[in-house]
């Protein structure tokens, strides 16, 4: 099995929309994907209903998903981990014990532009256009994401 993580900052806006829709690219008898927040205030939560709503919209249902807390045990529960903006990174980065550790941490929007550490820009502030852009975005990450592990693993 090979374990892909994504990471935001709540768990309930930008990284259960990832989840769902890398889960919805790989077969799930190869490939285990999750989610969690750098924060713990959304722990247990649903995901934001505009995150929900966008989801739908595309086909794809993340209401059962509930949010939770990054920890160091992801790290070695999880081969890869794609945070959405430079501060998840920097809060993953903290908790990183060893090299090996931070070599699993990569800016998810480096896969469609490289090294330029673009970030996915936290919605929950704003209004539903926000949640439209930051599913283009994930899902254009994501088939990239997906084409590289289903050739490599
Ligand atoms: P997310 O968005 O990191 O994409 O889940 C946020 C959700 C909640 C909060 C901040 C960002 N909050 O401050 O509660």
């Amino acid at each position: 099995m090979t374990k892909i993580l994504m990471v935001c900052l709540g768990n309930i806006c930008r990284s259960p929309l990832a989840e769902g829709i890398l889960k919805s690219k790989l077969p799930s008898d190869f490939f285990i994907v999750d989610s969690a927040g750098t924060a713990s205030y959304h722990v247990g939560s649903t995901p934001d209903k505009r995150s929900i709503a966008v989801a739908k919209k595309y086909g794809l249902d993340i209401s059962h998903l509930r949010g939770r807390q990054f920890t160091v045990d992801d790290f070695d529960n999880f081969d890869y981990i794609y945070v959405m903006d430079e501060s998840n990174y920097q809060n993953v980065i903290k908790l990183a014990r060893n090299e090996d550790d931070k070599n699993k941490v990569e800016m998810i929007l480096n896969l469609v532009y490289p090294n330029q550490n673009y970030d996915v820009p936290d919605p929950y502030y704003g209004g539903d256009q926000g949640f439209e852009n930051v599913y283009k975005m994930l899902d254009e990450a994501c088939s990239i994401i997906a084409e590289n592990l289903n050739q490599n693993g």
